[in-house]
């Protein structure tokens, strides 16, 4: 079965959320990315990434995650640092919620491939 299955499915993702959301908006690195972005958009960015994260969504298309992030590399100088940033909350989360250490490194496997796409190079 999937990543996505083994760590609990949607009902996982839902419970992820707020701990993640929370972890992002307080880490000084990365927290001014979300700023002026509305609260029901960035809940929507930490589900999306969690989703993906957990090979819920495997067919996410490289052009929208560019899309999606273009503004953020040219405008905020979005790049590896902040991406790593993510990747570390992904971590803390997961393992608050008592998952265990090889699927949080399969979910990291994961956010890792679309590294290039959003920061768009
Ligand atoms: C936008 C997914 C990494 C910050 C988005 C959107 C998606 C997405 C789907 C569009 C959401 C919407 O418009 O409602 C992902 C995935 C990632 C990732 C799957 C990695 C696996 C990051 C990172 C950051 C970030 C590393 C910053 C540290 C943002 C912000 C927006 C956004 C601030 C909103 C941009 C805007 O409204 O102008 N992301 N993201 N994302 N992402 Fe990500």
């Amino acid at each position: 079965s999937s990543l996505f299955e083994r760590i609990g499915g949607k009902p996982a993702v839902e419970a992820a959320v707020d701990l993640f959301y929370e972890k992002v908006l307080a880490d000084n690195r990365i927290k001014h990315f979300f700023e002026g972005v509305d609260m029901k958009r960035q809940a929507n960015h930490q589900k999306m990434f969690l989703t993906y994260a957990f090979g819920g969504a495997p067919n996410y298309p490289g052009k929208s995650m560019r899309q999606a992030h273009q503004r953020l590399v040219d405008d905020l100088g979005l790049t590896d640092e902040h991406f790593d940033a993510v990747i570390e909350n992904l971590g803390a989360t997961l393992k608050e919620l008592g998952v265990a250490d090889d699927r949080i490194g399969e979910a990291a496997a994961i956010a890792e491939s679309t590294r290039n796409d959003v920061l768009c190079r």
